[in-house]
């Protein structure tokens, strides 16, 4: 069952999205050359607390630990899930993303963008670039009256035609009161295939995009997910609303 929010719920569930795009927001700020990924994960922790929200990354159950960081930080040829540590120092040329899921009166916010560290290569920018055009393909054909397989075909066919890897083993979801809700949404598929698409359901689309293959592994952490060939990947992601209109993208940052 795709859970249909109601305007009641819609009304927590618009703020919970802009609180996480807040948070986002001012974490792609602290993002710069020098930081290390745990002082990313820290000032986190902080934002989240004065926006009285709280990480619904934060000891998330996996098969065999629970995730330790309150966003996932991943640079380079980390996909996703990457954990931050103190030794890992950004420096020019890196490409980060920040995974930011909050908890906000019952209700998750999901959203990951992916910025640019000093100087960056002009084929890693295209990677970005493109992820964020597949996005927002994907992000147009959530439309009542589609079907998952919409989402899927059209964020996969921009991809194709870049000649970038598509990362199968993860995929977008639905999201509400639980950070993973029915359907989930792969970032590959047929139009015309999957669940039907209703006015207010709330989907998490997030396309994982690899500069060469899409091969992937898990590292030994546990959780952070590599490129097998090395190469960069890139991910971002919004919560969205289908409506009977156009698809609503529900993280936006507050105005300040
Ligand atoms: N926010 C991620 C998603 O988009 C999931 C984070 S996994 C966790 O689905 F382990 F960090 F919680
Ligand atoms: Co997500």
């Amino acid at each position: 069952m795709i859970p249909i929010k109601s305007e009641r719920d819609l009304k927590v569930m618009r703020k919970a999205c802009s609180v996480a795009a807040t948070v986002l927001d001012r974490l792609c700020k602290v993002a710069r050359e020098g930081v290390s990924t745990l002082e990313i994960d820290m000032a986190a922790k902080k934002i989240m607390s004065e926006l009285s929200c709280r990480s619904a990354c934060y000891h998330y159950r996996g098969p065999d630990s629970r995730y330790p960081g309150y966003v996932c930080i991943s640079v380079n040829d980390q996909v996703i899930h990457g954990i931050g540590t103190a030794d890992r120092i950004l420096k020019s040329g890196d490409i980060v993303s920040m995974d930011v899921s909050v908890v906000y009166q019952g209700f998750v916010g999901d959203n990951t963008r992916t910025v640019f560290i000093g100087e960056v290569a002009p084929e890693t920018r295209k990677l970005v670039e493109a992820t964020d055009i597949a996005l927002h393909k994907g992000i147009a054909a959530a439309r009542a009256g589609n079907r998952v397989g919409d989402i899927s075909a059209a964020i996969q066919a921009y991809v194709e035609s870049c000649g970038y890897g598509i990362v199968e083993e993860f995929t977008g979801h639905g999201v509400g009161r639980h950070m993973h809700e029915e359907p989930q949404i792969p970032n590959y598929g047929k139009a015309g295939t999957g669940p039907l698409l209703r006015a207010g359901m709330t989907l998490a689309i997030e396309p994982m995009i690899t500069m060469g293959s899409p091969e992937i592994f898990v590292g030994e952490d546990g959780w952070t997910v590599y490129t097998s060939d090395g190469k960069p990947s890139c991910h971002i992601e919004h919560t969205v609303l289908v409506t009977d209109a156009e698809p609503e993208i529900l993280t936006i940052p507050m105005q300040d």
